[in-house]
């Protein structure tokens, strides 16, 4: 099968297709035709040498696919040959074929085609584990996201809808700051026109939010400290902007704050199929009839993956980027 390799260097220039073995299933997998992959910013992390695979998980790019279902391995009931699924995967979505536990696919949703398909898992899989799971969202409670238009940040808005919270967002630009509105944030700030704190305290009549998911990291620590309101927590996904700084642990205190956080790719297998039902359940079925959206912005060729990387890294894209493996 062909799948995408990249040089030592790990630049996006050096990402080219190269032959390699197809994957076997083995028990309780399946073996997936990749048709579309979805392009995340993990997998930048990874090609640049900050990310590297869990141990067992495949080196091959790529953490979320759609396709069909090409081979069973042992024990595999739930899924027949010729399904179509999309599917969260331990590695190895760039590629023709590859392999992820059963527990972890998902139909396609009705309505939906196979490239918007394969732009799902990878962001509800984390959105709903750090908002719903750790974060414990509640209705009429007040979500701020950072990276409001990225692939999570769109989900996160539209799962805060769904839940009956209010959500507002930060983004680098009053056209991703217009979309989002449209897209259901309730506020949507540019960071790089105000003092988002500030602006935050405006929205809010000065009461704050309930939970922070953030991306950001080191520089936003003591802001999302002083936005959250009592019983607050603040939940950490990724430092684009680094992850180690100095701060007041009073705020933690006086206002019994959390400061939680996860990674998607190391869970288990059965803490992954736990999501799975979850998404199952309160998710799939609204993707479907179209109560819940989901943005694609750009779709490439896999041959083209160094142009998608570079589009995820100029962060000009607003929610997902996917790449076309077949047809
Ligand atoms: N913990 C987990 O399990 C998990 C799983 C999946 C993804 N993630 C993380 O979640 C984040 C979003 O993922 P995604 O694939 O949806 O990403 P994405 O679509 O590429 O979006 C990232 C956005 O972050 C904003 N941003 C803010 N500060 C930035 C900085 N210093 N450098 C670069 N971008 C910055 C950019 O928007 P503006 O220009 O508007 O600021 C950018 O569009 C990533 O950091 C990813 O690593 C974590």
């Amino acid at each position: 099968m062909q799948y995408v390799s990249y040089g030592a260097e790990g630049t996006a220039e050096s990402m080219r297709l190269t032959e390699g073995a197809t994957p076997t299933p083995g028990l309780g997998e399946i073996l997936i035709e990749v048709h579309y992959a979805g392009v995340n910013r993990p997998d930048v992390a990874q090609r640049s040498g900050n990310y590297a695979p869990p141990p067992g998980a495949s080196p091959i790019l790529g953490l979320e696919v759609a396709g069909r279902v090409a081979a069973l391995g042992e024990g595999v009931a739930e899924w027949k040959v010729d399904d179509l699924v999309t599917a969260l995967v331990p590695g190895g979505g760039y590629a023709e074929y590859c392999v992820t536990p059963a527990a972890h696919a998902l139909p396609i949703p009705l309505g939906l085609s196979m490239a918007e398909a394969a732009g799902l898992p990878e962001t509800w899989y984390t959105v709903w584990a750090n908002v719903m799971d750790i974060g414990r969202l509640k209705a009429g409670e007040r979500l701020l996201v950072h990276g409001g238009s990225s692939g999570i940040g769109l989900a996160a808005i539209q799962l805060a809808r769904h839940v009956g919270a209010e959500v507002i967002v930060t983004v680098g630009s009053d056209e991703k700051a217009d979309f989002c509105k449209a897209f259901g944030a309730d506020h949507a700030i540019n960071y790089k026109e105000c003092d988002f704190t500030e602006k935050v305290r405006e929205v809010t009549k000065g009461e704050g939010v309930d939970i922070v998911l953030d991306m950001v990291g080191a520089p936003y620590m003591k802001k999302n400290l002083s936005l959250l309101r009592r019983d607050g927590r603040l939940v950490l996904i990724a430092f684009l902007s680094g992850s180690k700084c100095e701060f007041d642990f009073m705020h933690v205190m006086v206002k019994r704050l959390t400061i939680t956080g996860s990674t998607m790719r190391p869970r288990t297998v059965s803490e992954k199929a736990a999501i799975r039902a979850s998404l199952a359940r309160h998710i799939w079925p609204d993707l479907a009839n179209g109560r819940l959206k989901t943005h694609l912005f750009a779709t490439f060729p896999l041959a083209e993956v160094g142009e998608a990387h570079r589009l995820m890294e100029s962060s000009r894209h607003i929610g997902k980027i996917v790449l076309q493996v077949r047809g």
